[in-house]
C-alpha cells in the first residue's frame, strides 16, 4: 500500500504521456483513486463494468454523422457522455470498484492463481488463457521467457502466462492503469516481485519478475532483448503515432527467434477523435513471417467476431521505412 501511494504522488504518475489520444487523455482526467490500508478503490473506471447501452451506441453514431466544425462541441459531448456512462448504467450507479490489495480469505479458498483469476474474472481469464496456450505453441523453446507487454491494463495476461510458463515481464502502460494492474497482481501472484515505474531506475541488475514502466520510461527497455511480446485489446485505442512507435520498439527489442501476440478489434473508431484503427492498417512489413491468424474470436469464450488475432515473428524494420523516417526528419 505504502509503495502505491509512493507511486501514485510521484512525478511518474503525474506526468503527461506523450502518445496518448484523446479518448486516453479524457479517461485518465475522470479516473480517481482512494488508497486504503487494505485496500485501493477506483472510481469512474468505465472498462472496468459499465454495459454501453443500445442508446448510447445510437448517440455515439448520430454524434459522428455531425459535421467537422462541430468535432470540438462533440469532444466535450463525448467527455460528458463519458462521465455519465462512468457514473450510470440505467440509472444505477455501479462505479464503486475496489481491488483489494492482498488476496486474504479468497486466496486461502482457492490457493491455485488461475483458479482465483476465474474466480473473478472468468471471460477474461478464458481469453488470457487461449493467448498464453498460443504463445507456449509459438514461443521460443527456451525458457524462461523475457516478456514484454504494451499495454497490460488489469495485468491478467501477466499473471496467466507467468502461472503457466514462467519468466520476466516488463509492462508498459498509463500510470492509472498501472495502479489497477499492480494491485490485481498484488491478488494473483502475491509472491512475485513486483517493481512499480518510480522504483525501476534505482532497482539495477537485481531479479524482478514484473516491471511496470510508463510510455516516457521507454529508454529503460532500450537495450533489452524479449522472446514474447504481446498487445491485447489496445492498439485499437491508441493514436497511430503510438502504433507505430510501438511496433519500432518492437522490432528493434524482440529476438529473432521471438513472437508478437496481437489480439485487437478488426478496426475500432475512436470517438473522442473520430479516427478508425484497423488491425490490418497497423505497420505489418510484407517480410514478417505470420504463424498463426484468426479472423474471428467468437469461437473464443470472451471473444467476438470483431476481434482477430495474429501470433507473428516480426522482421527489423525495412531500409524503406528507415529512409522515409529519416526523409521526414530532414523535411521537418
Ligand atoms: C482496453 S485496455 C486493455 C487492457 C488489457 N490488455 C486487457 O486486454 O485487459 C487498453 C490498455 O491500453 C493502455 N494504453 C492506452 N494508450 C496507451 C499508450 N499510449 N501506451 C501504453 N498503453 C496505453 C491503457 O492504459 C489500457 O491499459
Amino acid at each position: 500500500v505504502e509503495r502505491l501511494r509512493q507511486f501514485l504522488a510521484s512525478p511518474v504518475r503525474q506526468a503527461p504521456t506523450h502518445n496518448i489520444n484523446n479518448y486516453w487523455f479524457e479517461h485518465r482526467l475522470t479516473l480517481a483513486f482512494q488508497l486504503e490500508r487494505d485496500g485501493l478503490w477506483i472510481f469512474n473506471d468505465p472498462n472496468l463494468d459499465v454495459r454501453i447501452t443500445a442508446r448510447d451506441e445510437e448517440l455515439a453514431r448520430q454524434h459522428w454523422r455531425l459535421p467537422g466544425a462541430l468535432v470540438s462541441w462533440c469532444q466535450r459531448l463525448s467527455l460528458a457522455a463519458h462521465r455519465r456512462l462512468a457514473q450510470f448504467d440505467h440509472g444505477v450507479a455501479v462505479q464503486r470498484l475496489r481491488h483489494r490489495i492482498g488476496w486474504g480469505a479468497r486466496g486461502e479458498a482457492l490457493p491455485d492463481p488461475l483458479q482465483r483469476m476465474r474466480a473473478a474474472w472468468p471471460e477474461r481469464t478464458h481469453l488470457m488463457w487461449h493467448a498464453s496456450q498460443l504463445v507456449g505453441r509459438f514461443g521460443p523453446a527456451r525458457r524462461p521467457w523475457d516478456v514484454l507487454e504494451i499495454g497490460s491494463g488489469s495485468a491478467i495476461f501477466t499473471a496467466v502466462l507467468r502461472t503457466q510458463w514462467g519468466g520476466r515481464y516488463v509492462n508498459i502502460d498509463l500510470p492509472e492503469q498501472i495502479a489497477v494492474g499492480f494491485s490485481m497482481l498484488s491478488e494473483f501472484l502475491p509472491e512475485a516481485r513486483v517493481l512499480l515505474p518510480h522504483e525501476v531506475d534505482e532497482w539495477g541488475d537485481e531479479p524482478f519478475d514484473v516491471a511496470f514502466i510508463t510510455p516516457e520510461q521507454l529508454s529503460w527497455v532500450e537495450g533489452r532483448k524479449f522472446d514474447v511480446a504481446a498487445n491485447m485489446f489496445s492498439f485499437g485505442e491508441m493514436s497511430a503515432d503510438a502504433v507505430e512507435e510501438y511496433f519500432g520498439l518492437l522490432r528493434r527489442l524482440l529476438r529473432p527467434d521471438g513472437i508478437f501476440y496481437c489480439a485487437n478489434r478488426i478496426a475500432k473508431s475512436n470517438l473522442n477523435d473520430g479516427t478508425i484503427r484497423k488491425f490490418d492498417n497497423y505497420p505489418w512489413q510484407s517480410n514478417d513471417v505470420v504463424l498463426h491468424d484468426r479472423t474471428d474470436l467468437s469461437v473464443i469464450p470472451g471473444g467476438s467476431k470483431d476481434h482477430r488475432e495474429r501470433v507473428a515473428r516480426l522482421a527489423a524494420k525495412s531500409s524503406s521505412a528507415v529512409k522515409l523516417e529519416r526523409e521526414a526528419l530532414v523535411h521537418g
